[in-house]
């Protein structure tokens, strides 16, 4: 048809029309299945979904809320079957529990200890085998014995590398600083090529409380010990009141808490009794994803940004080589460098290693040993001189030595902070960076960067979009967040414009973004959120066949800019009830399927 002719785009498909509506829209000639939603029950002794009775028991044995990052373990060789491992990023309340209404983060007044330790088991992850049946459809296997919950209420953790057993590690309820109880905020993440799933913790310091208030009602930290680190990171930041019902989120009856929370979780989901491990090698930051490869020498490199303005993307190189055998990489990501991003202006990146001893990164400048650097990374990227980032969201490497960086938004950078690879003030839409490492490997400690798009409206000309001119009206986007390659190698890119989809008009959706040829820089829309919905997954099995995505908080975000909804969605009141469009049921996050009509792999 003509829309394909005229591109050299490879996406053979046809562009969905862009907009904003109570429902989800693909790509004609494709189907969307709902396949897992908020509530759903996941083991074989769970109950039933009761939207207004919930308990905390109840939801340990359901699908938690906020599906983000999705990954899949095939259990067969056709991709037929195997584990979805989703992570449950936040609560909304207000949609969540009836008559709260949106909780004032200062008095939090219909937050019973019941409806936190709800919110706190819907919360962190779920592992659900899944199955294709030969017509296609795909389903949960309620009894499948790897179905799992692992949420912050109840799930044991061990820590271990260089931050496992460290003094700040220690408190009341583990004097040897070696375990945790918990994940949480656990946002996209990764798989790693032995099997094992990566969660990434994001805004953990949102959930710590803190009774010590200034005149202005906000936390004070004068007194507090590790005052300069718990700044830094912004601890405590009272976005939850779970502190004042369990001490491990409330900094002044256990003041190193908030050391065990901003890692990356590596779980086990083969076994449903592995006890989750919190690998410190990787740094203590807001952790966006952990995505991973093998370089060409044989090394484990996981790439991550830390989603804040002006702070920083990451990348991990291991000591070994990955092994075939799954049991010789159990120490990959415990002894190996985590390296910081420096992006010149001439267009070349070096990766500055944390290590304590080298160069500021000494006692005197406050870090004793390596455990100091990893939990005050972001101290320590800031004495080595790292390049502020415009908010770094998902980061895949490509098994040549590529690597695409999302880099979401920040309106606070102003003219006189931007530099080469930042360079717009005032970002609303983001853009993105494509790294190619010296050698094409990705351990290596320099490459070469470029901006392959500047996101936004490219007929505003204030916006200072960049795109390839073949791309339509449909198929421009704000705010990339989460990534993934297909089966092909080729690039998928998933939108958050949280509260700015007024400045674009467009929901969240999942865009083919063509990086080779001359079709470089061409984005076509496939997939769109219902309204209020952040798009995330995403995630190709390696047949190429399926992909999963996951509609993140449906009917919350931004609505109340845009025409026809134009309010704050409550349990009672949702901008959509989307995807069970029942009169009792609030909107629920949820994660879909999508497939070919008929069979046969995406956009080939
Ligand atoms: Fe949870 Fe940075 O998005
Ligand atoms: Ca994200
Ligand atoms: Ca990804
Ligand atoms: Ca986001």
């Amino acid at each position: 048809n003509a829309g394909q002719a005229a591109s050299a785009s490879r996406y053979v498909f046809d562009e969905l029309a862009a907009g904003n509506d109570e429902t989800h829209h693909v790509a004609d000639g494709y189907d969307a299945q709902i396949l897992l939603r908020w509530g759903d029950p996941i083991t074989a002794d769970a109950p039933e979904f009761d939207v207004m009775n919930q308990t905390a028991e109840a939801q340990l044995k359901q699908f938690g809320y906020n599906n983000d990052y999705v990954g899949f373990v095939s259990l067969n060789d056709e991709g037929t079957h195997g584990l979805l491992c989703v992570n449950h990023e936040y609560t909304n309340e207000e949609v969540m529990f009836p008559g709260l209404g949106r909780q004032d983060r200062d008095g939090f007044k219909g937050m019973t200890p019941e409806l936190i330790d709800i919110e706190m088991a819907a919360h962190g992850g779920s592992v659900v085998e899944i199955t294709r049946d030969d017509a296609g459809k795909w389903s949960v296997v309620r009894d499948g014995k790897m179905n799992r919950r692992i949420t912050p209420l109840d799930t044991a953790m061990t820590l271990s590398g260089p931050a496992a057993g460290h003094d700040r590690m220690k408190t009341n309820d583990d004097p040897a600083g070696m375990n945790v109880i918990g994940t949480l905020n656990n946002c996209a993440g990764g798989m790693t090529p032995w099997g094992t799933w990566l969660m990434a913790e994001e805004n953990f310091h949102g959930y710590y409380w803190t009774d010590t208030l200034d005149s202005e009602g906000k936390p004070d930290l004068t007194g507090h010990s590790d005052a300069a680190s718990k700044k830094r990171y912004g601890v405590p930041g009272m976005w939850y009141n779970w502190g004042t019902r369990h001490d491990r989120f409330n900094i002044d009856r256990e003041p190193n808490a908030p050391n065990k929370f901003g890692w990356v979780v590596e779980v086990d989901p083969m076994d449903p009794t592995s006890t989750p491990i919190k690998r410190t090698a990787l740094g203590r930051f807001r952790h966006e994803g952990a995505e991973t490869t093998v370089s060409s020498d044989g090394k484990l490199v996981v790439y991550m940004g830390d989603d804040n303005r002006f702070d920083y993307q990451y990348k991990y190189v291991s000591d070994g080589s990955v092994s075939e055998v799954a049991a010789e990489n159990s120490n990959l990501l415990d002894e190996g460098t985590l390296y910081v991003a420096r992006f010149d202006e001439d267009g070349t990146v070096a990766w500055l290693p944390l290590i304590h001893g080298q160069g500021p990164l000494t006692a005197e400048n406050g870090f004793n040993d390596q455990g100091d650097v990893m939990i005050d990374t972001r101290l320590a990227a800031d004495l080595l001189g790292a390049t502020p980032m415009d908010r770094p969201e998902d980061a895949q490497p490509r098994g040549d030595g590529t690597a695409y960086i999302m880099l979401t938004n920040n309106t606070r950078r102003k003219p006189d902070d931007v530099n080469a690879a930042n360079p717009r003030a005032d970002s609303s839409f983001g853009h993105i960076i494509e790294v190619k490492e010296d050698g094409g490997n990705h351990a290596a400690t320099s490459g070469t960067w470029s901006i392959l798009v500047k996101c936004g409206d490219p007929n505003i000309s204030e916006v200072g979009a960049q795109w390839n001119p073949e791309t339509s009206q449909n198929g421009w986007f704000g705010s990339p967040d989460n990534c993934a390659f297909d089966a092909d190698g080729r690039l998928w890119i998933s939108t958050d414009q949280g509260s700015n989809w007024g400045k674009t008009g467009k929901s969240d959706g999942l865009y083919a973004l063509e990086t080779e040829g001359e079709a470089r820089g061409t984005s076509k829309l496939f997939f769109r959120c219902p309204v209020g919905g952040e798009m995330c997954g995403p995630y190709f099995t390696d047949n190429g066949e399926t992909l999963f995505l996951a509609v993140q908080h449906p009917g919350t975000d931004g609505t109340k800019d845009l025409p026809g909804f134009e309010r704050n969605s409550t349990f009672e009141d949702p901008a959509t009830r989307w995807p069970d469009f029942d009169p009792a049921m609030p909107p629920r996050p949820s994660v879909l399927v999508v497939t070919k009509t008929g069979g046969g792999k995406i956009a080939v």
